[in-house]
């Protein structure tokens, strides 16, 4: 089966570069609107491990969908029109969570996602017009609107899962790392030819590793970073603490080395992190389990 053709042109909205300074625009808007590092890192999904936008989409969609369902049975417009505006009030910080992410994505995903930033504001101002009509009693244009905003943010959503399963926004881009390494212990290094307090670079067949040396105790990690596959070899080293931490090139997401945890993001997954041991004068790694 092949995919429907109505659906190719979103292949050009990937490469549609006259977006790109209405991306640029809105990316320093949404730079100058969410500061705090703290605010950021909620909003991206790092306490939970994976992206937050996702779920809280759960909250607007669902309620626009009962409230388009209600609209079907006689009696029910208090209860209809309340879900439409729990969707327009919890759209809000939804859309926050999403524009944090789209803030620090590669450029085609940046266009996609404006698009669907584009749909799912147009699909939550019809909404909040819809509530304003039905709270005058203008039940009939209320569902109306509901029902053009459904459509709107239906197509958004079907951008956003272009955007998360068809160009890999918010996944794991080290998920692959387990599946390439051999399984027990392989040499790396010689633990001679790995200066310390530097971040080093190997390779483990195609897998990169990220190597930090102090004495004998040396730390690996892979080097691909989670969020989207950034060469942390190339990243920027902070030490000054018991846990140094790496700074990914790309978009700024931290790591610390001994353990591989996010300290910052945009990334939410951890960084894969290799046990080390030294026989004979070679550093030797392997993946728990
Ligand atoms: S690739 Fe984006 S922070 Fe590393």
């Amino acid at each position: 089966m092949k995919r429907l053709p109505l659906l190719k042109p979103i292949d050009n909205l990937e490469d549609a570069a006259v977006l790109d300074p209405a991306v640029k625009a809105v990316q320093k808007g949404v730079e100058s609107v969410i500061r705090p590092q703290w605010l950021r890192d909620i909003l991206h999904g790092v306490p939970i491990g994976h992206a937050l936008h996702p779920l809280m989409i759960l909250a607007p969609a669902g309620a626009w969908l009962s409230a388009a369902g209600l609209d079907l049975v006689p009696g029910t417009e208090r209860a209809s029109r309340m879900l439409v505006g729990a969707g327009v009030i919890s759209a809000l910080p939804t859309a926050a969570a999403g524009f944090n992410d789209w803030s620090q994505l590669h450029a085609q995903q940046q266009r996609v996602g404006l698009v669907h930033s584009a749909a799912n504001i147009l699909a939550t101002t019809l909404y909040a017009a819809s509530y304003v009509q039905r709270r005058r009693g203008r039940h009939v244009s209320g569902k109306v609107l509901g029902y053009a905003g459904l459509a709107l943010v239906s197509g958004g959503g079907y951008l956003g899962g272009h955007l998360s399963y068809a160009m890999a926004a918010g996944a794991n881009h080290a998920e692959d790392v387990p599946h390439l390494v051999p399984s027990g212990w392989q040499p790396l290094a010689p633990l001679d030819d790995v200066p310390e307090r530097t971040l080093q670079q190997r390779y483990l067949g195609d897998v990169s590793v990220l190597l930090y040396r102090r004495g004998d105790r040396v730390s690996a990690l892979s080097a691909k970073c989670s969020h989207l596959s950034g060469p942390l070899g190339e990243g920027t080293l902070i030490e000054g603490g018991d846990d140094p931490c790496v700074v990914c090139p790309w978009h700024g997401s931290v790591f610390e080395i001994e353990t591989g945890e996010v300290v910052h993001g945009p990334a939410t997954a951890p960084q894969h992190r290799f046990r080390t041991r030294v026989v004979d004068g070679m550093i030797e790694v392997s993946l728990p389990g």
